[in-house]
């Protein structure tokens, strides 16, 4: 099978990672193709655990080769960082990792836009992005004029630029109201530090379009690792409160370079509840004692921002939206253990809005915000399911539970997560999900 794929189905925060580090070895490359160091992909081994912001969860396989394409944006300190990190637990990224020349980098203007932007209210309310500078060094890309990409730098006008992008830059926040920003911006520290990301990610930077091309042709096999979610994506998903990037399926082809023909497996990930971090709509949410048990139960802490999840049931008719938009052909579904807690489930059927009962997830972020949820109750199973291990460890009441999310959402669960340990995870059958073609 060329390329199977792993997208998240809500608002990001779904556990990719682990299912992406678990996939690994059946994979010769893990590829990470949209979004920057706002994703946190946490890979729980034993008692080691690893937050991976750019890096692909692929990396902790030594026989693995791991890719960061065009698609991403990356920024170079927190990147440095994290290689370090790694380095640090006995782990050497540098052996198996390649930046593609194309991916752009946010500089440290655009973390200092992000924060003067984040102040920003739009429809009544605030984004609320993780103020790593996404928004802004998209924004760049597409605009062209003041994009760095790695490729640059390794060119010799790299500071030349640095120093006029800069001063643009300054003009611009202080534009924006932000002159205490603007005093922040010191193109001689910037070069400096340019040079250092220069010398230390220069030789992990290579044509990774062609290179996964030749490895396609090889009959060699891809595992693409999404980023955020798909209700995240800046052209389907609750736009304005939205990442910068397309982080539904129909961000692979174009953030990786990957013809769509090769895509043979999609994977859809989703949480047995719903979550959401920032600003936006979302129906489910339980602002409530349940809602603060769920969070307290999930651990619904940010990974990279450390902020409080919002938290809700299970949302089928946004997920049914988001398994069609990506093209998901197998569910995973992730925390299950957490709703052993709960005597009765609910989960979203429909939507009623102004009056209506509404089965199509609408992406106007306006009407959403109107939806009330129509729920269906299940009853809980109150039995402790961190142990399982196969399917028929699970109780009868969590079966139900996992048959009607199945129908609702229309592709069958072969995947379901226990707890965050690559242990607890439980496969219908694991060699027929990653040989189908
Ligand atoms: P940005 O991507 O930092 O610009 O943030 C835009 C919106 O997407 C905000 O609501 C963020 O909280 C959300 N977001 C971005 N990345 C993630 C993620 O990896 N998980 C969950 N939410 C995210």
């Amino acid at each position: 099978m060329p390329a199977a794929c792993v997208i998240g189905l809500q608002w990001g925060d779904e556990a990719k990672g682990k299912l992406v580090d678990l996939l690994a070895p059946d994979h010769d490359s893990v590829v990470r193709y949209q979004g920057g160091a706002n994703a946190g992909h946490t890979v729980v081994c034993g008692d080691q655990t690893y937050k991976l912001h750019h890096v692909p969860s692929g990396i902790l396989h030594p026989g693995v080769q791991n890719y960061i394409t065009p698609g991403v944006v990356i920024e170079p300190t927190t990147m440095l960082k994290e290689l370090e990190g790694l380095e640090a637990r006995g782990i050497d990224p540098r052996s198996n990792l390649m930046i593609s020349e194309r991916a752009h980098l946010v500089m440290p203007w655009h973390l200092l836009e992000d924060q003067v932007m984040n102040r920003l209210v739009v429809q009544g309310e605030n984004i609320g992005t993780t103020l790593r500078g996404i928004g802004p060094c998209y924004r760049d890309k597409v605009g062209r004029n003041f994009a760095f990409r790695m490729i640059d730098l390794l060119q010799p006008d790299l500071a030349e630029r640095i120093a006029t992008i800069a001063e643009a830059k300054k003009s611009l926040l202080i534009g924006m109201g932000a002159k205490d920003l603007a005093e922040q911006l010191d193109a001689t520290a910037i070069n400096t530090a340019a040079r250092r990301w220069s010398e230390q990610l220069g030789p992990l930077i290579g044509d990774t379009t062609n290179d996964l091309l030749d490895e396609l042709d090889a009959g060699k096999r891809l595992l693409m690792e999404g980023a955020q979610g798909s209700l995240l994506d800046i052209d389907h998903g609750t736009y304005p409160f939205v990442t910068s990037s397309n982080s539904s399926g129909v961000g692979i082809c174009s953030g990786s370079g990957v013809p769509s023909r090769w895509i043979r497996r999609v994977i859809g990930v989703a949480k047995a509840y719903s979550t959401r971090v920032g600003g936006g709509p979302f129906p489910t949410e339980l602002n409530d004692e349940t809602g603060e048990k769920i969070r307290k139960i999930g651990r619904e802490y940010g990974t990279t921002t450390g902020r409080p999840r919002r938290c809700g049931w299970f949302d089928a008719v946004a997920v049914r939206y988001t398994t069609r938009l990506s093209g998901v052909d197998a569910l995973a579904l992730m925390m299950m253990d957490v709703l052993s807690h709960f005597d009765s489930i609910n989960v979203c059927v429909a939507y009623d809005i102004d009056g209506e009962r509404v089965e199509r997830f609408p992406c106007d972020a306006a009407k959403l915000r109107r939806a009330k949820p129509i729920f269906e109750t299940h009853s809980g199973w109150d039995v402790d399911v961190t142990g399982a291990r196969t399917l028929s460890d699970l109780p009868q009441k969590a079966h139900d539970y996992l048959a009607r999310i199945s129908q609702l959402v229309g592709v069958p669960v072969e995947i379901v997560s226990v707890g965050p340990d690559r242990v607890q995870t439980i496969f219908a059958d694991r060699a027929r999900l990653l040989s189908m073609n």
